[in-house]
Formats: C-alpha cells, structure tokens, sequence
C-alpha cells in the first residue's frame, strides 16, 4: 500500500509498504526522515510520533492506555497525535497521508 510521510517542511516521501509492518518500521525501513523510532517500536519512547487527519480516524486503530501515556514524553503533541509504530499497516490504508513533527526530540 501506499503511505505518505509529509514532513514539516512540505516534503513528501511516498514509500511503498507492506500489510503488517508499522507506520514505523514503513518510515524507518526507506530511511523517511523525521521519524525516529528509538525503542524500535515498543512503544516506550514517543521518537515515531506523527500526526494522522481526522478523517482518516475510522481506518486507524484505537489509541490504548500505554500510546497515550508514551505520547507525553512527545514534543508538540495535538489530539491529531499518535505513535507511528502502534498503528498497523492495513490495506484500508492504501494512500494515506501522515504528517511528521518538526522534531521528535
Ligand atoms: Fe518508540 Fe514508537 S518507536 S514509541
């Protein structure tokens, strides 16, 4: 499927990835910059935060507890946030846009 990774500036860089594998480990596997990832996905260090549109809300799995208290160790953090590697790849997904922070540190 296709996901976009749009980051601050404007820059966009479409990667295609496969079903299964993370907004993440998509980003971090065609070296998409601004997007960390530094506990590799355990969703321990809030570097893969990223922002998804509302209207993409439906096709996107529920935040859980653990996301939510990660996402506070997060830098400029919207009700538009989540953590890229808890968000599962699907095919419903195919074109999705997702915006990158300024910096996840
Ligand atoms: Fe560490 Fe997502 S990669 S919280």
């Amino acid at each position: 499927v296709l996901v976009s990774y749009v980051a601050d500036n404007g820059t966009v860089h479409e990667v295609a990835a496969s079903v299964g594998i993370s907004l993440m480990e998509a980003a971090a596997m065609n070296d998409v910059p601004g997007i960390e990832g530094d506990c590799g996905g355990f969703c321990a260090c809030g570097t893969c935060h990223c922002y998804v549109d509302e209207s993409d809300a439906a096709i996107l799995p529920d935040m859980h507890e653990l996301e939510r208290a990660t996402l506070d160790f997060a830098y400029d953090v919207t009700e538009r946030s989540r953590l890229a590697c808890q968000i599962p790849i699907t095919e419903q997904m195919d074109g999705i846009r997702v915006r990158l922070p300024a910096r996840q540190y």
